[in-house]
């Protein structure tokens, strides 16, 4: 399963990189808004720190004005990938901006026929998010199980990036579940790493070397 990092924040992205572990970036606006700064030049920023897709969202609501931030979006590096809203308008701009090459993520999807939708229009990834299902008492990862069947029925090859991650077990379940990618917020990526066990572990073995060698 590839890791995306949930964030445009180019230090976290930094860290995701060195540790190996960001395939690609995706950011929403709400994720820009929270950086300040002048968007453009932090998406060239992100696209230059990893080699992997960086999604980056439309504000537009309809399908023209999509259509043309998308392209605009796309000149800024040839990793970006456009976030789409699943709306009406989203799948037309979807549909023109996949006849002219311009690789689109699907986003806000909450059912497996949003998702359905948006693949048949031409994206190359959709975007369930699983956090804010849970929230509403609603178990999110069925939706990318389901998902996944119906790509595989009908052999659709848009990747499917699990988003609205909050904890680890939401990353060990979409692995479970088979997703293609995990878009992780940095929070989550740090304790993914972490065991109190390994530290115990670490801590014993430098104490019985201390105890013979000194340090
Ligand atoms: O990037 C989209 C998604 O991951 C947002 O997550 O936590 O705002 O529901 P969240």
């Amino acid at each position: 399963m590839k890791f995306f990092i949930d964030t445009a924040n180019v230090d976290e992205i930094r860290d995701a990189v060195s540790m190996g572990m960001a395939d690609g970036v995706t950011t929403n606006p709400s994720l820009m808004a929270r950086e300040g700064g002048e968007p453009v030049a932090i998406l060239k920023e992100i696209t230059s720190l990893v080699a992997g897709p960086v999604s980056a969202e439309v504000i537009s609501l309809d399908t023209e004005g999509m259509i043309q931030e998308a392209r605009g979006l796309a000149m800024i590096a040839d990793n970006i990938v456009v976030k789409i809203p699943m709306t009406v308008d989203g799948l037309k701009a979807v549909r023109v901006l996949s006849m002219e090459g311009i690789r689109t993520n699907v986003t806000l999807i909450f059912s497996p026929l949003q998702a359905l939708m948006a693949v048949k229009a031409g994206a190359n990834y959709v975007s369930p998010f699983v956090g804010r299902l849970d929230d509403l008492g609603q178990e999110g990862m069925p939706l990318v199980e389901q998902i996944g069947q119906i790509f595989m029925n009908y052999e659709f090859h848009a990747e499917i990036i699990v988003a609205s991650i909050r904890t680890p077990m939401h990353v060990l379940d979409a692995a479970l579940v088979g997703a293609h990618i995990a878009t992780i917020p940095h929070s989550v990526l740090a304790k993914l790493a972490y065991h109190p066990m390994t530290d115990k572990g670490i801590e014993g073995f430098m104490a019985d070397w201390q105890r013979v060698h000194g340090n």
